[in-house]
């Protein structure tokens, strides 16, 4: 019988606030998103190894450079596991819209680390896991916060620093976020090479967006605790706006945010890596979420309502 083992990720995560400061030192808080699931099976390959996945289907060894992660994961899976050489055939099936901001590389990459371990029966802690998510972060995003590896090992709220600092965010207020797919492709590892230029050559408008960020993400998790959903949606808007001055966001991104806010939303922003991607709206009640989203729906790919104090 053909030895066929598949693995799941069942969550990926939302950025709240701070994504991009994040990766030069600043909080950020992210949330487990469970509307999406990547599902990876690995079987015998009558042939030389082979990935079936949304962007290629093949030998491993003629992957093109848009699963150049993927790639790098599976050679360093099949190094460290795969001892005697066994061919094998990777499929991935996903609901994770991909480069999206929603995490989805890092999701793939969890999901196939998991197939190898129990492929293998070796078995594997979130350490090691998150080594391996790191490790396709590097090539996936150039120079990753850990934020999106974090992510897939934890099922809750979290209050995010570099380099591995992180505490758990027990109470969420009682608000929906709308996440909206604009269906454009978000540019993670573009807009993360072209801000680290720009800080690099300690551009004033980036350091000062970046240092923004942070007081504004210090100022939503103290909206969280007093449960101060108003504050923390005007925070989102804030945080778009310094996104925006960084010059990741898009003009159909500042159109969904647009009607997100026109539709009453408490606030809005693009989430991830930006210039495309998903936005993010905050709202009171589902009701309120519904009707924001009902009018997203006329520009974005995809809507989802997610009730913020959800975990997983
Ligand atoms: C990408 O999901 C989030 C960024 O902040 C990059 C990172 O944290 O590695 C843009």
């Amino acid at each position: 019988m053909t030895h066929s083992i598949s693995a799941k990720q069942t969550h990926t995560k939302i950025i709240l606030m701070g994504e991009h400061a994040v990766v030069f030192g600043e909080p950020a808080i992210a949330i487990p998103f469970g509307a999406v699931t990547v599902t990876a099976t690995l079987t015998e390959s009558p042939t030389d190894p082979t990935i079936d996945c949304a962007f290629y289907k093949g030998l491993l060894t003629n992957t093109p450079d848009v699963v150049a992660s993927l790639y790098h994961l599976v050679s360093l899976l099949d190094q460290d596991l795969n001892t005697t050489d066994n061919s094998l055939a990777l499929t991935i099936t996903s609901t994770i819209p991909p480069e999206r901001g929603m995490g989805s590389s890092a999701a793939v990459a969890a999901a196939v680390t998991r197939a190898y371990f129990n492929y293998f029966d070796t078995n594997l802690d979130d350490h090691t896991l998150r080594y391996y998510l790191d490790e396709s972060e590097k090539i996936a995003h150039g120079s990753p916060s850990g934020l999106d590896a974090l992510m897939m090992v934890i099922n809750h709220a979290v209050l995010f620093q570099k380099p591995d600092h992180f505490i758990s965010i027990p109470k969420m207020p009682n608000g929906y976020l709308v996440v909206a797919d604009s269906g454009q492709t978000s540019q993670t590892k573009t807009a993360v090479a072209m801000i680290k230029q720009k800080y690099d050559a300690n551009d004033a408008e980036t350091m000062a967006s970046i240092a923004q960020i942070g007081s504004l993400v210090k100022e939503a998790t103290h909206a969280i605790n007093q449960e101060d959903l108003h504050t923390l949606g005007s925070l989102l808007t804030a945080n778009h706006e310094e996104l925006k001055k960084l010059g990741v966001s898009a003009p159909i991104m500042d159109a969904l945010q647009e009607v997100a806010l026109q539709q009453g939303a408490l606030g809005a922003k693009l989430t991830g890596g930006g210039m495309g991607g998903c936005m993010i709206a905050l709202a009171d009640t589902n009701e309120s979420a519904l009707k924001i989203a009902d009018a997203l729906k006329a520009l974005a790919k995809e809507v989802w309502v997610h009730p913020l104090k959800e975990d997983l």
